[in-house]
């Protein structure tokens, strides 16, 4: 039976659960072969399966095809707790206390369920109230092309240079730059390979081309061109070769532009006196900028964030450059004018851009896989601190890596398309094939309180909190689906302030922005060895109190492969 051929009445779910006996299905069984093979595919192409949980980064995220079969096995009707059929959680209430990239949240909404979440840091709420929202992509569409056509008349003049071959004026892709250091009483610069662009016919193109003695000058300073390898050999890194007493993004020198021109396509240039004149007239108009000062961006070094510190960085801000900021300060201006259904997924998707245009980017350039590509900052799951910084042109035309465009189509436009008509992987004679579940979608409608969640199905109430102290009635809930974190990955909420300090600018009044990391389950503080446990077990408590009776369930995964991290689990769930 499909379910269009269901009526859908939303009967007392007391009643209805009072029927089952004090076991639920997944008491007994989980289809753990089945998950696994799904999940294991997933894994390796998360955005894919699940596009519209990909509107921002967050980590430790995990398979949407877990949740969705963990939530199978809490379906009534035994017709419907097959993995493709839809639905089945109509009107029933799942909460995640500690929501993350809202894979719980989503997963519930889709098979009809009222979802409440929760997480005590603000990135996973704007997320989820972004991506569940029922907004048609078409207005998104409309909204985004006004948003970028004022952004493009205000700053594209900044990201302008000339043909080489004809003198034409032509769009900037991205500028390289090479990392200034000192080396044997004078300054160098070091890029990262001399190779820019490797081809399949062997003729590279090189720096040398443009530099032939590996000399470069700028504003009336010479360096030698030295490459990594040398840097390495020569044990270049630290405090005697840096230069730290200047601003991170003036230690990076220009060297190189990558063109297009309308009639001669692509070019590598040599940065001219215009060019120059560009990168200067960037900074003065900057002055009269109104980024915040280094207050909102202070940087406290933190796990991961102190190698930012460690090289004389205080501020977030610092990570970009004159031009980049300029933009952001446009970005932030038009978004105030944006209206209001579409601000919350513009300030992410601006978010989201920042990690491709940042002077933390390096360059892909020698690698023969997808030479010429951005290496955005966290492709390492931590800072790091590339030789050639790439500078990247976000409002280019061109389809090119970590343009706001094309950040736009992946991860709003056909997230949207997806979450109105979702797909599933199955695995038909040994290859994978895909189908469109009917009747179910990706997107619910957002409500100020659960009381909103009588009689609807897909309501969804998201909001910052800290889960040791839930905001919720007793015995409202039917079941708890969660992940907790980590017992020591405090480095993900060190990292993800990155971000967090250009959304409170640009959201301020849309989440509670007093997000105290030691409020966090997710590490033992140096402070007291049984943060972990005690957060934790509050939140468990909480949990216990919140489901209802007899059926409530609370289910969750944990994926560590240290004993000690069990062994902090195992005694946080023993005090509620
Ligand atoms: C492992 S992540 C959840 C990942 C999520 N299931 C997913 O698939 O993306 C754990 C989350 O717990 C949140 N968290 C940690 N301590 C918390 C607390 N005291 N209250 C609420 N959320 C908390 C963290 O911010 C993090 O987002
Ligand atoms: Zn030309």
């Amino acid at each position: 039976m499909r379910l269009s051929q269901i009526e859908i009445h939303f009967p007392d779910k007391e009643n209805l659960f009072a029927q089952m006996d004090q076991k639920a299905s997944i008491d007994n069984y989980f289809p753990e072969k089945e998950a696994n093979i799904l999940s294991k595919q997933e894994s390796y192409n998360k955005h894919l399966f699940r596009p519209n949980t990909y509107l921002h980064k967050w980590w430790a995220r995990r398979s949407g095809s877990t949740f969705r079969y963990i939530l199978k096995q809490l379906v009534q009707d035994i017709t419907l707790r097959d993995y493709y059929s839809s639905g089945g959680l109509e009107g029933v209430v799942v909460l995640d206390p500690m929501m993350g990239g809202g894979t719980t949240l989503h997963e519930a909404i889709r098979l009809g369920a009222n979802v409440i979440g929760f997480d005590i840091d603000p990135i996973p709420v704007l997320q989820a109230k972004a991506s569940l929202a029922n907004i048609d992509p078409y207005d998104k569409v409309r909204a985004f092309d006004e948003f970028i056509l004022r952004l493009r008349e205000k700053n594209s003049s900044y990201y302008i240079t000339h043909c080489p071959v004809c003198g034409a004026t032509a769009e900037i892709q991205f500028t390289l730059y090479g990392i200034r250091k000192k080396y044997q009483g004078r300054e160098v610069l070091v890029v990262d390979s001399f190779v820019i662009k490797e081809k399949s016919n062997g003729n590279d193109i090189l720096l040398d081309h443009f530099y032939p003695d590996r000399k470069v000058e700028y504003e009336q300073k010479h360096w030698d061109v030295l490459d990594k390898e040398f840097a390495k050999k020569n044990k270049m890194n630290g405090k005697d070769f840096d230069l730290l007493d200047i601003p991170i993004t003036e230690r990076y020198t220009p060297i190189l532009i990558l063109g297009h021109c309308k009639a001669h396509g692509s070019f590598y240039k040599k940065p001219d006196n215009k060019d120059i004149d560009v990168i200067k007239r960037t900074k003065n108009v900057l002055k009269n900028c109104k980024i915040p000062d280094d207050n909102l961006f202070k940087i406290y070094a933190g796990p991961k964030s102190k190698d930012l510190v460690a090289r004389n960085i205080v501020s977030y801000s610092q990570l970009f450059t004159p031009r980049q900021l300029l933009f952001l300060d446009t970005a932030k201006s038009l978004l105030e004018t944006a209206p209001n259904r579409h601000k919350i997924w513009l300030a992410l998707l601006l978010s989201t851009s920042l990690e491709f245009n940042s002077i933390l980017c390096g360059y892909k350039g020698a690698e023969k896989r997808r030479p010429g590509a951005i290496r955005h900052v966290f492709s390492h799951h931590a800072y790091s601190f590339p030789y050639t910084a790439l500078e990247n042109n976000p409002l280019f035309y061109g389809n090119s890596s970590g343009t706001l465009e094309r950040l736009f189509n992946s991860r709003i436009l056909a997230a949207s398309k997806w979450a109105q008509a979702p797909v599933e992987r199955y695995k038909k004679n040994g290859m994978w094939a895909k189908t469109t579940l009917l009747n179910e979608s990706d997107i619910g409608s957002e409500c100020h309180t659960i009381d909103d969640f009588r009689n609807h199905k897909k309501m969804f109430f998201v909001r910052q909190n800290d889960s040791s102290n839930l905001p919720l009635p007793n015995s409202c809930v039917d079941f708890v689906v969660t992940d907790p974190p980590y017992y020591d990955s405090v480095q993900y909420s060190d990292l993800s302030h990155f971000f967090r300090c250009w959304l409170q600018w640009f959201l301020p009044h849309e989440t509670n922005w007093n997000y105290l990391t030691d409020n966090s389950a997710v590490a033992a503080s140096s402070k007291d060895n049984n943060k972990y446990c005690e957060s934790l077990s509050n939140i468990w408590s909480e949990c216990n109190r919140v489901l209802k009776r007899p059926h409530g369930r609370l289910i969750f995964t944990f994926h560590h492969w240290k004993p000690d991290d069990w062994a902090h689990l195992a005694i946080s769930l023993q005090y509620p």
